[in-house]
């Protein structure tokens, strides 16, 4: 019998003995960093020339791992060994299945300080982020497996007396996924082992800028027992690699975290049906969002600024849940603006290693380009409250950042950004606050910081994102607690870590035999 699912509970690093092994845990995989890992194509290790190379962004110097690189050959000779390898695989017993993911996950739980310490050299995380990122590896490994376990018999249908009707769910082929950097370890593992726990094989594609982890998780699940073959690792670029496989008239399904251009460049290009294609490919696709925390006047305002400072600097902003405004009520606006700006000046940019900023880097040049980017036009739209400065001389740093008194149609107000950079503005009534709350083309997370009631309710009905949060911040959706997805350009809302999820892998199928 399996023990019901609860989530892996976070590290308290104040306590000495945890600090320490985390510091042990750094100090052990510096012997690590700087190796080369292969490509795994049906269990083969596939060396190549041609590298990725992953970096530390808190110091470009310090190289995590150089990664072979996939090619369109490469990934050609993935999809015949996946697609083949799906003849056997999905016939697998689904317990067999699960059974992997749970010794995955208790592989993970035994090594859970170095993974995490790996995440804060490779993702550039602060510890309390990395253990975060960590436990939901673990969850999302224990919750699905228990998922398999609840489908794998179906679902009720009705039967006449003179038949016998059944309806199952089966595999549907061969998954593309392509996973983001941010979550480097949850999201890909996540993504990867829904796809194979469901019967399908798996093309696995890591963002480029964190392909290791991806490595070790492969390592773990052949360790679990995952046969050659089910999942395959082929990091490579998005252009060649990536658009090959959505491309590629094998491919059943396509699963990607990352932004809304690649996420709706997929769309388009997984909808066009190839030469000798048979199916209409799926997509699950989650993309990014513009997330707003609506404060009330009948309110917390202490909580609502540490919520508005909470989810819009954890991990730099580098979350698609990440709050990117916050629309205050006329009355309460100035206390809960200078509340916000002193919050903010406490906190600052520096490397993760010692745990003493709240803030890592952000992810690599390209990001840091952007982010000051959008700062430099904020300086033209609003007021500059905080910060508004960035160091890229070690690491990719930029501070914590805070435009107030922004116009609704401001770029800061309306597109994504990605770092830490949130943008307050003004309601005349909570009516106001919740239309101002909807008027972007994303829907993906939002939180209402008031003690009305009625407006709870409202906001409720009204506020249009997949996770909406009540008196508390707008990040750190747990699985199986909180089913995480997004509506309009946020995504297909598939709600990871839900209920729902692992049948979009899927399809059903209904028997009827006569008696
Ligand atoms: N699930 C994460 C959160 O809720 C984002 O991917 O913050």
């Amino acid at each position: 019998m399996v023990v019901p699912y609860t989530h892996e509970p976070f590290t308290d690093f104040t306590v000495e003995e945890n600090k320490n092994l985390m510091l042990d845990a750094l100090n052990k995989i510096e012997a690590d960093l700087g190796k080369e890992y292969p490509l795994i194509i049906g269990g083969e290790r596939i060396t190549t020339e041609d590298k990725i190379i992953s970096v530390n962004p808190a110091n470009k110097e310090e190289v995590i791992g150089y990664v072979s690189k996939a090619n369109k050959d490469i990934a050609e000779k993935a999809m015949q060994v996946a697609d083949k390898t799906f003849e056997t695989w999905r016939k697998s017993d689904p317990k067999f299945r699960a059974d992997i993911l749970f010794r995955s996950a208790a592989i993970v739980r035994r090594r859970k300080f170095e993974f995490t310490a790996h995440l804060v050299k490779e993702g550039g995380k602060p510890w309390k982020e990395a253990d975060a990122d960590t436990a939901e590896a673990i969850d999302f490994l224990e919750y699905y497996g228990r998922q398999m376990l609840k489908i794998k018999d179906g679902a009720e249908v009705n039967s006449r007396p003179i038949e016998y009707n059944q309806f199952n769910y089966i595999p549907l082929g061969v998954g593309v996924v392509i996973s983001p950097w941010n979550f480097l370890f949850a999201i890909m593992a996540g993504t990867t082992t829904a796809a194979m726990v469901t019967g399908n094989t798996v093309l696995l594609k890591p963002a480029s800028t964190t392909p290791v982890i991806a490595y070790k998780l492969m390592e773990v699940l052949e360790k679990a027992g995952m046969p050659a073959g089910v999942v395959n690792y082929i990091p490579g670029p998005g252009s060649e690699v990536g658009d090959y496989l959505v491309d590629h008239p094998r491919t059943r399904f396509i699963s990607f975290t990352g932004s809304r251009d690649v996420g709706t460049r997929i769309f388009e290009r997984a909808g066009k049906v190839q030469d000798t294609q048979k199916w209409l490919k799926r997509t699950i696709i989650e993309m990014g969002g513009k997330d707003t925390i609506v404060v009330d006047s009948e309110a917390d305002l202490e909580l609502a600024a540490q919520s508005i400072v909470q989810s819009a600097f954890g991990f730099s902003g580098q979350k698609c849940s990440a709050c990117s405004r916050a629309v205050i009520h006329e009355d309460v606006y100035d206390q809960v603006k200078d509340r916000v700006a002193e919050l903010t000046k406490e906190l600052s940019a520096g490397d993760p290693h010692d745990n003493s900023y709240f803030m890592g880097p952000v992810i690599d040049q390209a990001a840091y380009e952007k982010i000051m980017g959008y700062i430099e036009i904020g300086k033209k739209e609003g007021n500059l409250l905080v910060g508004g400065d960035g160091d890229n001389s070690k690491g990719w740093f930029i501070n914590p950042t805070v435009f107030a008194d922004l116009d609704l149609k401001a770029r800061i107000m309306q597109e994504e950004i990605f770092g830490p950079v949130v943008g307050l503005t003004k309601a005349k009534d909570f009516d106001e606050a919740i239309e101002i709350a909807n008027n972007t083309d994303y829907g993906l997370t939002g939180a209402v910081i008031t003690n009305n009631r009625v407006h709870l309710e409202q906001a409720r009905e009204d506020f249009h994102v997949g996770n909406l949060y009540f008196n508390r911040g707008c990040t750190a959706a747990i699985v199986g607690y909180q089913p995480f997805g997004g509506f309009n350009m946020s995504g297909t809302d598939s709600k990871a870590g839900g209920p729902d999820y692992l049948i979009q892998h899927m399809q059903g199928k209904t028997t009827s035999e006569m008696l």
